[in-house]
């Protein structure tokens, strides 16, 4: 028997992300799961208006999407329950810089993507902020054989129903390959 739970949103885990912006010319780092793949170069964030960070995206046109891994999970939800207006969130973190000068990445995430802002969609309560990325730096650590290894980045898996933490699981079956199987 289904039950119905009302229009719940159950697309979670989502990958735990720490958005990184100049706001007044100093970074900050704010904790986003909401993010999604627009297309293949692409990536949404859906930011609620009350942050902090979202002014130094809407004025610099660029920003940074770091994963951190389950070993940065106190700072990760640290940067989630506080706001930068009253906290700098970036003495915790070792900030560098790419191709764009003002997209601060965090060195002691393994993957960090620098983007620059090509479209702000206004919700009621939410920014959703398109990026497109520029370039993506990778610690050589989480590689195997040239490729990013998500078993090494220990990305910090979220969900919302239960606000809870979770860790990868183990890689089961290949994509577009599985399926064949069931070719007629
Ligand atoms: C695990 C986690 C995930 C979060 N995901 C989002 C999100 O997807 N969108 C959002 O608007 N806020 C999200 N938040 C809340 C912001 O990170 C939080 O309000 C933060 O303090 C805002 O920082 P700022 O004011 O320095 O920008 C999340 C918080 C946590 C702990």
């Amino acid at each position: 028997m289904k039950i119905e739970l009302g229009a719940k949103n159950c697309l979670y885990p989502l990958p735990t992300t720490l958005i990184g912006a100049l706001v007044d010319g100093k970074p900050n780092y704010t904790t986003i799961a909401h993010v999604g793949i627009v297309d293949p170069g692409s990536v949404s964030l859906g930011m609620n208006k009350s942050h902090y960070i979202n002014a130094g995206i809407k004025t610099n046109k660029t920003f940074s999407v770091n994963i951190p891994s389950t070993k940065l999970v106190k700072e990760t939800d640290y940067c989630g329950l506080v706001s930068g207006k009253a906290n700098d969130k970036a003495d915790l973190f070792k900030t560098f810089y790419g191709k764009l000068k003002t997209a601060p990445m965090i060195d002691q995430c393994s993957i960090n993507m620098e983007c620059e802002l090509i479209k702000t969609v206004d919700f009621p309560n939410h920014d959703i902020f398109i990026g497109k990325i520029i370039a993506t730096h990778c610690d050589e650590t989480v590689l195997t054989e040239g490729v990013v290894d998500f078993e090494k980045v220990q990305p910090i898996l979220f969900v919302m129903n239960d606000a809870s933490y979770w860790s990868l699981g183990k890689k089961f079956a290949k994509a577009w390959s599985i399926g064949k199987e069931l070719k007629k």
